[in-house]
């Protein structure tokens, strides 16, 4: 339910409203290029920042922010499903051991991205980069139990370097940049 709107219709509209209306937003405006820089794995977060309609124009820090937190938290919630789903067809015990302790992880990683859009809503940058540094770990560590399904391996990377975004655009939002 909570699915739909996240995905994208509404986030060109608010790129678009603070170049308009640039004064209002006071916005913060950054470039792909500003934040892949920083990202360890430019090439993916190229690849991520590019889908995202409008942004070639550049993109209001806060705007982009909020829009990546809840598109990890909407894919992290899918990701979690396909776990379930891993688990309930199995009938190796090792084997759902394994994806059990990844639904651990997800559930945690749940958590840390409604922190983080906490954190971020409150303008604690600080915590709002631990939170997204946390999602980083979590992610790598169901990863390392995951080896036999390929398509969680793909989310989980995938979240990996969203979450690095996260952490390069709480630094941003704190001013070191
Ligand atoms: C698990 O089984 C269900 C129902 O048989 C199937 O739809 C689903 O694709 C399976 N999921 C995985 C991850 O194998
Ligand atoms: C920011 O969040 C952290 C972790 O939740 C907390 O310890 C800290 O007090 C918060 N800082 C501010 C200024 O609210």
């Amino acid at each position: 339910m909570m699915h739909s709107f996240v995905k994208y219709p509404l986030l060109p509209s608010l790129l678009l409203s603070c170049i308009v209306f640039s004064l209002l937003c006071s916005a913060k405006m950054v470039t792909v290029g500003d934040i892949c820089s920083k990202h360890p794995n430019p090439n993916s977060c190229d690849k991520i920042l590019n889908t995202i309609p409008g942004i070639s124009e550049g993109a209001d820090i806060n705007s982009l922010s909020s829009y990546l937190i809840n598109e990890a938290h909407v894919n992290a919630f899918d990701s979690l499903t396909l776990i379930h789903n891993i688990i309930a067809n199995s009938t190796n015990t090792q084997f759902k051991l394994r994806y059990g302790s990844c639904s651990l992880d997800y559930n945690d990683v749940l958590e840390c991205l409604t922190q983080a859009k906490e954190s971020f809503s409150s303008k604690n940058f600080s915590a709002m980069k631990s939170n997204g540094a946390v999602v980083v770990k979590d992610a790598q560590d169901c990863d390392t139990k995951a080896y036999d399904s390929p398509q969680l391996r793909l989310n989980n990377q995938d979240l990996v370097d969203t979450a690095i975004i996260i952490t390069i655009l709480a630094d941003f939002l704190a001013g070191k940049y």
